[in-house]
Formats: C-alpha cells, structure tokens, sequence
C-alpha cells in the first residue's frame, strides 16, 4: 500500500494513542481514586491533599491517630512514597514538591517540606531517632529522641539520602549523604555526615554557621557559578 507523507504522519499520531491512555488518562483516573480512597479511610485524622497532586502506584499512608497530612497543589509523589504520621504528628508538603520513587518520611512532632522542593529516589527523611544508650533495656523499649525537621523551599536531595536534620531553602544535598546536623540555606553539603563543601547564595545571606574555608561561588551578575 502507497502511504503519502500525510497518512505516516497521522499514524505516527495515532500510534501515542495507547500511551497516552494508560500512562496519562488512567494514572490521573487512578491518583484521583487514591485520593479519594485516603480521604474515606482518614476520617479519624486531618487530611488535606489538594486535588491536583499526583499520587503514584504504591503510595501508602500509615496516619492510625489525629495525624495531620498536607500536601500542596502540583505537587508528586512517585511510585512507592511512603508517608508515616504517629501521634499528633504533622507532615506538611508544599506547593510543586517532587517526591522521586520510594521516599519514605516518618513523622512523631513535625516535618515541614518548602514549596518546589525536590526529593530524590530513596530519600529517607525521619524526626524520630531510637534511644539506645541502655544496655539492660530492649531497644524498642527505650523510647525516641524527636527533632522537628524543616526542609526549605526549593531545596534539593538527591537519591539515596537520610535526612535527620533540617536542611536550609535552596540546599542541595549530595547523592548518598546523611544530613546529621542543619545545612544552612544555599548550600551544597555531601557525605556521611554530610559537610558543607559550597556556598552559592548572596554574599550578605551566608550563614555565620558555615566554616570560612568553604569557598563562595556567587557572581552578583550571574547569580550563582561555578568558580
Ligand atoms: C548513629 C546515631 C544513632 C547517632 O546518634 P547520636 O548518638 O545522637 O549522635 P550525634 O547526633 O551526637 O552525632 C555524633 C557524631 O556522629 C555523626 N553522625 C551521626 N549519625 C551519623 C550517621 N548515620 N552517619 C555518619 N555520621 C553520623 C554526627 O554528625 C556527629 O558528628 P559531628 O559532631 O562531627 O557532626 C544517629 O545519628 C543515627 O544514625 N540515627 C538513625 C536514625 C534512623 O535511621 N532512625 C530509623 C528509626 S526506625
């Protein structure tokens, strides 16, 4: 059969069809049902998760008490996040956050998450650390030492990170650190601990926290470079 330009550009077009039901008609069909289904089994609790926020395969909430869950409008959460809330524990996500494939945040006091910021694949972010310092005492017997965490807006950590302190708006976490102490805000912090290793924020907004050896990369024309 003769095929003109035409008619193969059509199909090609047609050809989309099948993807785009399933991976664009029916994930929204199906993140809607989930949240749906969350907010019919999360009476007991304060759940507010706008409706445009994408919820992937996978997700699961574990809220069994008067838990709070925000989760702000445009915001993803990828295949397999998972969102733990004890107590009257608090877990708000902002505005046009990513949360990569299989994050997992457990929350006893509170986690907040800034607006646009970005969480890589495996991200585990916890308030809670086990008590441990006592020999004579099973270790689920001994309690937890909380921390409220704060993630700024516009933050960034990449895969791979366990995040048991707060990390300042605009920081970028390194692949497969773990954040141990507050990273201020602008800073790219690495390793385990994870260290401040630059700062690329306005001069006049460096924190006095971060060591005077770790060099600045701010360009007042540019905004930040690469030094
Ligand atoms: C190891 C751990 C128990 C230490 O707790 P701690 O005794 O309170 O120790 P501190 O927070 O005082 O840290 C002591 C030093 O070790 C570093 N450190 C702590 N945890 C670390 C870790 N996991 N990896 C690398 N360094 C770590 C700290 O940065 C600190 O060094 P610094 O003062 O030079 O920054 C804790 O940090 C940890 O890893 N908790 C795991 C939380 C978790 O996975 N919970 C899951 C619950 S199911």
């Amino acid at each position: 059969m003769v095929t003109s330009r035409f008619t193969k550009r059509r199909n090609r077009n047609y050809a989309r069809v099948p993807w785009k039901v399933t991976h664009v008609e029916l994930h929204r069909l199906a993140s809607s049902l989930r949240r749906q289904y969350l907010a019919a089994t999360h009476l007991h609790a304060n759940l507010r998760i706008d409706p445009s926020v994408d919820i992937g395969r996978g997700f699961q909430l574990w809220m069994p008490d008067k838990g709070t869950l925000e989760i702000g409008a445009g915001t993803e959460l990828r295949h397999n996040t998972y969102i733990e809330i004890y107590g009257d524990g608090v877990v708000r996500i902002g505005r046009r956050c990513t949360c990569t494939y299989y994050t997992h945040i457990a929350c006893s006091t509170s986690i907040e998450i800034g607006e646009g910021a970005s969480l890589g694949l495996s991200t585990v972010i916890l308030d809670g650390n086990h008590r441990f310092r006592d020999v004579d005492t099973h270790l689920l017997d001994q309690g937890y030492d909380f921390r409220p965490i704060t993630i700024g807006h516009d933050a960034v950590i990449f895969s791979n990170c366990t995040v048991i302190n707060s990390v300042g708006h605009n920081s970028v976490i390194g692949a497969n650190s773990v954040v141990t102490r507050p990273i201020p805000p602008y800073c790219i912090a690495v390793g385990a601990p994870a260290r401040v290793i630059e700062y690329f924020g306005p001069p006049e907004e460096r924190s006095p926290d971060i060591p005077p050896e770790v060099p600045s990369s701010w360009s007042p024309s540019n905004g930040a470079v690469r030094a």
